[in-house]
């Protein structure tokens, strides 16, 4: 009987399941990813939340482990998290297969049937990062769409967007456009809003070693990092990108370790740049190449490079780095691991390798542990296993403003200027008294060049190279090169039989792609030494003043409650950005106060006086019994002291024996 009702049941739960599974196939899109349940919406931006894959692959082989991490920027961190993994096309079907790393963090959603794949926090504790590992989907599916929400706390949480989700696309897809960038600050949001200007030191971190990448590793004194060369910059620059071509500079940097080019490059584009990043490279490849630089708001993006040495044309280096957060403010502090990219104009794969120049030049992209898929590569790992970062750069916040006064901080707004854009900048003179002096109007000193270290640095990449004795010769034909440079003979320039290999005007071999980067105008000062970005020509005020709106900040969070008990009160307040101006929109309130409540405060237990005693229970013997009592005036609260007996009792007796 037993058996046969189990039987039935299960057959009965086999339809119903059924039932339910095709109901809901159909309503999947129910799967919010919501990490939580709010009353607020989320916040804009992503807060320096950042969805990571290891090794930064440019696209995904079908079927292969990847491990994929979601983390955070400190100081800040998360508590609550979803990550999911989802097809283009739509919306709610997963893409791969998750595998859990550690079941501290993360667990799978327990509603498998709305969202399937979804990746949720195990508890709530404050986290800075996370890690899954993910077997990428069969051949055919195209691109994939990982979504990450994260909550920092309670009602503050951001979810979907910029460093919150990255696409990453099939290996075929991905041939047949132009290689996917994984820069996490894509152009999707480079706008920035913060009205003062920031100071960073930029400090790059050589690791590159013999233990942390041990094949091919060049050694003997040959590896090194080329100058650090970069710019802070407006979104109408971009040094390199992933899917672009290099200029003549960038390319210049990747095969020879020279910078003059590049540094003319950027240096041509004065209305762009902010500060030009210099810093001498380092023999051996271990230790840190420093420059300070600053960001406004229009100037809000930084980039850089430096040639892995040897190599064919591999570089590390960010691009288009915003450091600009969403609620107006500067990050206080941003590491980025580096690892290598290719600049598309050499074929070598080795560090090594002879100069093999691609015909025609390639892309930009980045090198994996299974791209270039050629086992002798030097990155190639048949494992695939991510290649470990080769360097860290660090962005420090170095000018430190912090804003507490409310009202103190005013976003002044110039408009009239001819170069006046929607944004209201351009490059104005400030309003006596309002601001600081605006750095943009005086060639940047300090911020240009760090000075060498004394005793660390080696001697410019635009002089001769140190290089030891006999290992190698200058070429002829090489130096000087077209710019009166020396350039840095490469070591891969000897072939195995210790014969000089047959490279001609190595500085001419290769096109630059049109309509890239224009190239400087020829007549520079101080060819190869430091060059202070020349100014654009202010612009004569003209009359016409358009109307800014009051920008502010978001609110803050609200303040602790006032009162631990009883009624308080809670504050939060916001700052105005920039003022409105010219009959703009006037701003609104500044500061919010609400009372709150956190539960009534402790009281003691409040009893009366204790009443007489009733008369003695017997007449006569000691056997006797008396009580009195007392009430309950208030009772206690919370963690006060709780109320006393109501009722005492004692033995009494008269002398009379009965
Ligand atoms: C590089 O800088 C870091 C701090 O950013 C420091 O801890 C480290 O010791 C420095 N390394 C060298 C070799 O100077
Ligand atoms: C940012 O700096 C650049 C260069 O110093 C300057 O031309 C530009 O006007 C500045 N932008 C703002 C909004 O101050
Ligand atoms: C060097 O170049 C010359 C002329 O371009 C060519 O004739 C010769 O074969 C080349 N030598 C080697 C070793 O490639
Ligand atoms: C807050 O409490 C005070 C009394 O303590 C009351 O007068 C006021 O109206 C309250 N405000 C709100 C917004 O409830």
């Amino acid at each position: 009987m037993a058996r046969i009702f189990t039987k039935m049941f299960t057959i009965l739960s086999f339809y119903s399941l059924t039932l339910l599974a095709g109901t809901l196939g159909a309503s999947r899109r129910a799967c919010s990813r919501l990490p939580g349940d709010f009353t607020v919406p989320k916040r804009p931006g992503d807060n320096g939340y950042r969805i990571r894959i290891s090794g930064h692959p440019s696209f995904y082989v079908p079927g292969q482990e990847y491990l994929v991490t979601l983390s955070s920027t400190p100081p800040v961190s998360f508590r609550e998290f979803t990550f999911a993994c989802l097809l283009v096309e739509d919306d709610a079907t997963s893409a791969g297969h998750f595998e859990i790393v550690d079941d501290r963090l993360a667990q799978f959603s327990p509603d498998t049937i709305n969202c399937p794949e979804l990746l949720i926090h195990t508890s709530k504790a404050s986290k800075t990062s996370v890690t899954f590992r993910w077997i990428a989907p069969p051949a055919g599916t195209g691109c994939v769409n990982f979504k990450a929400a994260a909550v920092q706390k309670k009602q503050i949480w951001y979810k979907d967007e910029r460093g919150l989700t990255l696409w990453l696309c099939e290996e075929d897809v991905a041939a047949s456009v132009p290689p996917q960038t994984n820069t996490v600050d894509e152009d999707a949001n480079i706008e920035c809003c913060a009205c003062h200007t920031a100071k960073y030191t930029v400090t790059m971190r050589g690791l590159w070693s013999q233990e942390t990448h041990p094949k091919d590793f060049p050694g003997g004194h040959g590896d090194h990092w080329s100058d650090l060369i970069g710019a802070s910059h407006t979104k109408d620059y971009t040094i390199w990108k992933y899917g672009g071509y290099a200029s003549l500079g960038v390319q210049r940097v990747a095969e020879w370790g020279s910078p003059t080019t590049l540094e003319r490059e950027i240096l041509a584009q004065t209305r762009n740049i902010k500060t030009v990043i210099r810093s001498r490279g380092l023999w051996p490849a271990r230790g840190n190449m420093s420059a300070v630089l600053s960001v406004n708001r229009t100037h809000n993006l930084v980039s850089t490079l430096s040639m892995i040495g040897p190599s064919p044309d591999w570089c590390v280096g960010v691009s288009r780095v915003n450091l600009c957060t969403a609620d107006c403010d500067w990050l206080q502090r941003l590491e980025i691991d580096l690892l290598p990219w290719d600049a598309g104009t050499d074929s070598g794969i080795t560090f090594r390798s002879d100069n093999a120049p691609t015909v025609p030049i390639e892309p930009i992209h980045p090198i994996t542990s299974s791209f270039p898929s050629n086992p002798l590569g030097a990155f190639y790992d048949p494992m695939g296993r991510p290649i470990p970062p080769m360097a860290i750069l660090v962005f420090e916040r170095t000018d430190n403003t912090l804003y507490d006064d409310l009202g103190e901080v005013v976003c002044e707004v110039d408009v009239g200027g001819p170069d006046a854009t929607h944004t209201g900048g351009g490059g104005m003179p400030p309003k006596e008294g309002m601001m600081p002096p605006k750095e943009g109007m005086m060639p940047p000193k300090a911020g240009t060049m760090m000075p060498p270290k004394e005793g660390m640095m080696p001697p410019k990449a635009g002089t001769m190279m140190p290089p030891k004795e006999g290992m190698m010769p200058p070429k002829e034909g090489m130096i000087p090169s077209p710019d009166g440079e020396i350039m840095p003979p490469k070591p891969g320039m000897m072939n195995k039989g210790g014969e000089l290999s047959n490279v001609t005007t190595p500085m001419m071999k290769k096109p630059v792609p049109e309509g890239d980067i224009t190239m400087p105008p020829k007549v520079m000062p101080n060819e190869g030494e430091d060059i202070p970005v020349t100014m654009p020509p202010k612009h004569a005020k003209t009359g016409g003043r358009q109307p800014i709106d009051c920008m502010m900040s978001p609110w803050s969070d609200w303040t602790e409650c006032s009162r631990s008990c009883g009624k308080g009160t809670m504050r939060r307040q916001r700052m105005v950005k920039q003022k409105a101006r010219h009959g703009g929109q006037a701003c609104g309130k500044q500061k919010e106060k609400k009372n709150c409540s956190t539960g009534p405060c402790p009281r003691d237990c409040m009893m009366s006086d204790w009443g007489e005693w009733t008369p003695c229970s017997v007449t006569c013997g000691n056997d006797g019994t008396q009580i009195r009592m007392r009430k309950i005036k208030k009772k206690a609260r919370g963690s006060g002291q709780p109320c006393g007996p109501r009722r005492e009792e004692r033995v009494c007796g008269t002398p009379i024996e009965c």
